[in-house]
């Protein structure tokens, strides 16, 4: 028998999750309640009440086998984004639809496009499956840290299987125009172009799920993590071209899909109200954040955001976002360290959500406070 396959994969392999409170509330003797938890993009209004209802209720269906294509909420989505059910897929989470997208339309070896720095499930996931993870670091303008599209569509090739578009982005929050994504799609027709609309309510848009109707090579990712405030309950889903959706079928584990997270996603697509609030408390404290960063002299906010995130830029050149985000543990604000989370975004950043106001005066008090 040989191993040699077997090799377990090392910590770089790995998705760093944001830290949870409990951690730090132990570790640093801090009240779990005064822990600023900035790290995971969650929503701090907590889950859609109807969604929550919805759980509770489907609990009775618990010994039954779901359909496994999660066919009522495949209908709910078809109905709500104007598509077809058949030219829908839902997952655990966008997470397992963008695995499934890349065993499905690439092979071993397969070359799949991002921009440098990326969401890394991404490049983790192609790698894992021996695919060739493409960064396009140079489209990354390091000023505005957003995409430059004539960079990003000159590095598509012939060889380039799949190419992923994140609009918000991640981990920027930077925004493209609508004629910049068709112009990567356009660019990109041998290829599917893949457009991750997970942050897309905190743009103040509808964004393009159009696009995965009007185009037979994109697919359009949407999740219930983020504004519906489902991250623990997994729910995700694509829309696009039938036999997109059928190659997605193919390889996707049969029930992949629970009672629980289909009920709760049909519940959430209706609850508008808790959508609506989310985002405006988002709005509001992006831009009070903003003007509280001009208190701050070794720190710059990455002014473009249109999510529920932002970049700050470390400008003291005797620091680093390690020691930052360290330092900022100790006094109980969680956040992401660029060097340790993206490949590519080094240590000069740390990724901060937007939260409630006063969650915001907690991280920028503590930057200010930082030796
Ligand atoms: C850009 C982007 N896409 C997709 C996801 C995955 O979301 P989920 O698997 O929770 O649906 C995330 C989560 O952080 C993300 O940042």
């Amino acid at each position: 028998m040989t191993t040699k396959n077997l090799t377990p994969p090392t910590p770089g392999n790995f998705y760093v999750p944001g830290l949870a409170s409990e951690y730090v509330a132990e570790r640093y003797g801090i009240a779990l309640a005064d822990i600023a938890k900035l790290g995971s993009a969650e929503n701090p209004h907590g889950a859609s009440p109807k969604a929550r209802a919805a759980v509770a209720e489907a609990m009775d269906r618990l010994h039954l086998y779901p359909s496994w294509t999660a066919e009522p909420l495949r209908q709910k989505i078809a109905d709500t984004y104007q598509y077809q059910p058949e030219q829908v897929i839902c997952g655990a989470g966008e997470t397992e639809i963008i695995s499934l997208i890349i065993r499905a339309f690439s092979g071993p070896g397969g070359r799949i496009q991002m921009p440098g720095p990326c969401f890394p499930i991404y490049h983790l996931f192609a790698e894992a499956e021996g695919r060739v993870p493409v960064l396009v670091h140079e489209a990354t303008d390091r000023t505005s840290m957003a995409l430059d599209v004539d960079a990003y569509t000159a590095a598509i090739d012939a060889d380039t299987r799949i190419v992923f578009v994140t609009n918000p982005h991640s981990p920027s929050g930077t925004w493209l125009a609508e004629a910049d994504v068709r112009r990567i799609i356009e660019a990109a027709p041998h290829a599917l172009v893949v457009l991750d609309e997970a942050y897309v309510h905190y743009s103040n848009t509808a964004g393009y799920i159009h696009l995965g109707r009007e185009y037979s090579h994109v697919a359009v990712l949407r999740t219930f993590s983020k504004a519906y405030g489902l991250a623990g309950l997994r729910v995700g889903f694509g829309v696009a071209a039938r036999p997109i959706i059928d190659a997605l079928l193919a390889v996707k584990p049969t029930w992949n899909m629970g009672q629980l997270q289909i009920a709760g996603g049909i519940a959430a697509l209706d609850d508008d109200e808790h959508v609506d609030r989310t985002v405006a408390t988002i709005t509001d404290a992006r831009q009070y954040v903003r003007g509280r960063f001009g208190e701050l002299d070794r720190f710059r906010i990455v002014p473009e955001s249109r999510s529920n995130f932002f970049l700050v830029e470390i400008l003291d050149p005797d620091t680093n976002s390690t020691e930052v985000f360290n330092g900022l543990l100790e006094r109980g604000v969680i956040v992401k360290d660029g060097a340790a989370s993206w490949r590519g975004l080094d240590d000069r950043f740390l990724r901060c959500d937007v939260n409630l106001k006063e969650r915001m005066d907690q991280l920028v008090d503590a930057l200010a406070d930082l030796d």
